[in-house]
C-alpha cells in the first residue's frame, strides 16, 4: 500500500520537533463548547500522510471546516510581544478577560502570539483595556483591531523572570535538510510522504491564515458590515506549501440575504444602492476603497497595490505580522468552489496530496513554475493534471467531476453566474478506490503519461476524466472544471510546455533506471525523489541546444529504450548536485 512504510521513519528528528512545537498549543485545548476537538480530529486526518485510501474516519465538509475555522479566528487576537516574556504570567494576564482555548508563538521580524479565547466577549474585554499609543511627535490613527502590541511595565524589575519562548515553525525546511531527509528515507513512497509532511501547512500556519483573513475582514467591515473575508486557493484546498501566498475573497453576497428571507406579507423592502455600469466596475470600485483603507489604516498591511485592470481585479499587499503575501479579490466565487473541489479530491485518497506536493516541488525545482505571472505553468494547472492522471488509472484512484455531480443532493446544488458548479459535498458518500498502486509507481507513470501526452491535439478534462479534442490552439489545454469554455493554462507557451515534457521524460527515465539499480544509502548519492529535484540534464540541454533541437532527442531515445525492453544504459544522471525547491 502506498504509505505503508512511513511509520519506519522514526530515526528522523522530525516527529520530535513537531510534537515539541505543538505542545503549548495542545495544553490549553480544553474549553467546553469550542471547535477545538473537531479541529484536532480534522488535523489528524488532513495533516497526516500515513492514512491510506482505506482511511474511513468521517470527514468534514469543506464549508464546515471553513465556518469553524472562521469562528475560531474571530475569538483570536494577534499580539506582538517583547522578545523575551514570561509565558505563564502572560497567559494569566490575558485570562483575566476569559478562559483561553489555545495559543502559540511564532517569529516574523519579532515575536508574536496568537491567542484564542473561548468566547468572543473576552476579545472585546481585552480591547476595552487596550490603549492607543502616544508616539511623541508622530500621530497615531486610532483603529480598534485585534492586532495588539504588548509592552512590559517596569521591564527592569521583570528581567529575571523573562525567558525565551518555544516558537512554532512557519517555514519549510532548508534545501540541505530536505536533501538529508529524502536521502535517509526507506523508499520512494517514504520520500513522497516525507516531502508532504515537511512542506504541508501546519495547524498553526493554517490558523494564522484564517486569523489574517479575519483581521482584514474587520477593516473591510468598516465599509461593508456583515461582509466576510474567506481564504481560498492553496491555503485551504489542502495543497498549500508553507510559504504559499494567501488568497482572500471578500464576500459581500451575504449582505442583506438573511433579512430578505425573513420578511413576509405584501411588502418587500430593498436597500437604496448606487448603480454602476457593470459587475466589473462594481468590483473595481469596491477593491479600490478597500485597498485605500488597508493602505491608510490597516495595521500591519504594507506594500498595498491595487491591481484593478487585471482580468480578475485584486488588491495585493504584505501582512507584516503574519508574513503572508496576500491577494484580495471579490466577485470570485467560482475560485472558492474550485478550492472546495480540490479539497475534496485531496481528502479522498492520501496518495493525492503526496503526489501533488511532489509534482509541485519538482516543477518549482526546475523553474517550470514561478511566483511571477507569465508563460509558466501554474500550481493550479499542475494539480489538475495530477487529478486527471489519477482519474485515468485502472481502477481509477479519483472519480470524475461528472460522477461527483451525480452524488449531489439538493443542498449541494450550486449555480454561479450561470455555471453549474454542483458536486457532492459529503465526502463520506464517495466509495474509496480499490486501486493499490504505490506512490513510486504513480510518480513514474505520471511522468511517462505526460511525457507522451498528445498535447498538440488533446485537452485535459477532469469533468469527464478523459482526453478530448482541443477546442482551441493553445499549446496546453486544461478545461476549467466549472467555466467549461475556458482554458486554465491558456498562458502556457510552447517552449514552456516542451520544457515540461522534456523534464517529465527525463524524470520517468531516472525513476525507471533506479528501479533496477538503486544507489545504496551508504553511497551518499541522491536517489529517487531527491534525484528528481536536482537541476536537470534536460533543463541544461534545452538551454544550450534549444535552437537546434527543441525536443531533446536524447531524452526521447532514452524513453523509447525504456519502453522497448528496459535498456541497461544507466549513465550518470544521479551524480551529486545541489537541490533547490524553495519558492
Ligand atoms: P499557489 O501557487 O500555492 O498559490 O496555488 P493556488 O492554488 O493558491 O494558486 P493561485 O494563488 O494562483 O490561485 C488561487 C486560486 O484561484 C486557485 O486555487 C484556483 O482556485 C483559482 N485559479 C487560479 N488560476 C486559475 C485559472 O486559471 N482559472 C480559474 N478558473 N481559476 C484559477
Ligand atoms: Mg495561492
Amino acid at each position: 500500500m502506498a504509505a505503508c512504510s512511513v511509520g519506519l521513519l522514526t530515526r528522523l528528528s522530525l516527529r520530535v520537533q513537531r510534537s515539541q512545537v505543538q505542545r503549548p498549543l495542545r495544553r490549553l485545548l480544553s474549553c467546553p463548547g469550542t471547535v477545538a476537538a473537531g479541529l484536532r480530529r480534522e488535523e489528524q486526518s488532513s495533516g497526516s500522510a500515513e492514512t491510506g485510501s482505506e482511511d474511513r474516519t468521517p470527514k468534514k465538509r469543506f464549508s464546515e471546516v471553513q465556518n469553524e475555522r472562521r469562528e475560531q479566528a474571530q475569538r483570536t487576537v494577534l499580539i506582538h510581544c517583547p522578545d523575551k516574556i514570561n509565558e505563564k504570567k502572560f497567559l494569566k494576564f490575558l485570562s483575566q478577560h476569559g478562559p483561553i482555548n489555545s495559543h502559540f508563538f511564532y517569529e516574523s521580524f519579532g515575536l508574536y502570539a496568537a491567542v484564542e479565547f473561548c468566547q468572543k466577549e473576552s476579545v472585546t474585554s481585552l480591547q476595552n483595556i487596550t490603549r492607543t499609543p502616544s508616539l511623541g511627535p508622530e500621530a497615531a490613527i486610532p483603529f480598534k483591531s485585534r492586532y495588539l502590541n504588548l509592552k512590559l511595565r517596569n521591564s527592569l524589575n521583570q528581567t529575571s523572570e523573562l525567558s525565551s519562548i518555544q516558537c512554532s515553525n512557519q517555514s519549510s525546511p532548508s534545501s540541505k535538510k530536505l536533501y538529508q531527509l529524502l536521502c535517509c528515507a526507506e523508499s520512494v513512497d517514504d520520500q513522497l510522504n516525507t516531502l508532504l509532511r515537511e512542506f504541508q501547512l501546519t495547524e498553526e500556519n493554517t490558523r494564522l491564515r484564517y486569523l489574517t483573513c479575519s483581521l482584514i475582514e474587520d477593516v473591510a467591515a468598516a465599509y461593508f458590515p456583515d461582509c466576510a473575508v474567506r481564504p481560498f486557493g492553496s491555503s485551504v484546498n489542502s495543497f498549500g506549501k508553507l510559504g504559499c501566498d494567501l488568497d482572500m475573497f471578500l464576500d459581500l453576497d451575504e449582505i442583506g440575504k438573511f433579512t430578505a428571507q425573513k420578511t413576509s406579507g405584501n411588502f418587500l423592502m430593498e436597500f437604496q444602492v448606487k448603480n454602476v455600469p457593470s459587475e466589473r466596475v462594481a468590483t473595481q470600485k469596491i477593491l479600490s476603497v478597500i485597498g485605500e483603507c488597508l493602505d491608510q489604516f490597516g495595521p500591519g498591511c504594507v506594500g498595498v497595490q491595487r491591481i484593478l485592470n487585471a482580468r480578475c481585479p485584486l488588491v495585493r499587499f504584505s501582512h507584516q505580522a503574519s508574513g503572508f503575501q496576500c491577494d484580495l479579490t471579490t466577485n470570485n466565487r467560482i475560485a472558492l468552489k474550485s478550492s472546495e473541489l480540490l479539497y475534496m479530491y485531496g481528502a479522498l485518497d492520501s496518495r493525492v496530496r503526496a503526489l501533488v506536493f511532489s509534482v509541485r516541488c519538482w516543477a518549482r525545482a526546475h523553474s517550470l513554475t514561478s511566483s511571477i505571472p507569465g508563460a509558466w505553468i501554474t500550481n493550479f494547472s499542475l494539480t489538475m493534471m495530477v487529478i486527471f492522471f489519477l482519474q485515468r488509472r485502472s481502477p481509477p484512484i479519483l472519480p470524475t467531476l461528472d460522477y461527483l455531480k451525480t452524488l449531489a443532493d439538493a443542498e449541494d446544488k450550486c449555480i454561479i453566474e450561470g455555471h453549474n458548479c454542483t458536486f457532492v459535498g459529503d465526502l463520506n458518500r464517495i466509495k474509496p478506490s480499490r486501486n493499490t498502486e504505490t506512490l513510486e509507481l504513480l510518480l513514474k507513470e505520471f511522468f511517462e503519461y505526460f511525457g507522451n501526452f498528445a498535447f498538440n491535439k488533446n485537452s485535459i478534462n477532469i469533468r469527464q476524466g478523459r482526453e478530448q479534442n482541443k477546442p482551441e490552439s493553445s499549446p496546453l489545454h486544461i478545461q476549467n472544471p466549472f467555466e467549461t469554455s475556458l482554458n486554465v493554462s491558456k498562458n502556457v507557451s510552447q517552449s514552456q510546455l516542451q520544457k515540461f515534457v522534456d523534464l517529465a521524460r527525463e524524470s520517468a527515465w531516472i525513476l525507471h533506471q533506479e528501479g533496477k539499480d538503486r544507489p545504496s544509502p551508504s553511497s551518499n548519492q541522491p536517489w529517487g525523489l531527491a534525484a528528481l529535484l536536482l537541476p536537470s540534464v534536460a533543463n541544461n540541454m534545452s538551454l544550450s541546444k534549444k535552437k537546434k533541437k527543441p525536443a531533446s532527442e536524447r531524452i526521447k531515445n532514452l524513453l523509447d529504450s525504456i519502453k522497448s525492453s528496459g535498456a541497461e544504459n544507466s549513465t550518470a544522471t544521479n551524480g551529486r548536485r545541489a537541490i533547490s525547491t524553495q519558492a
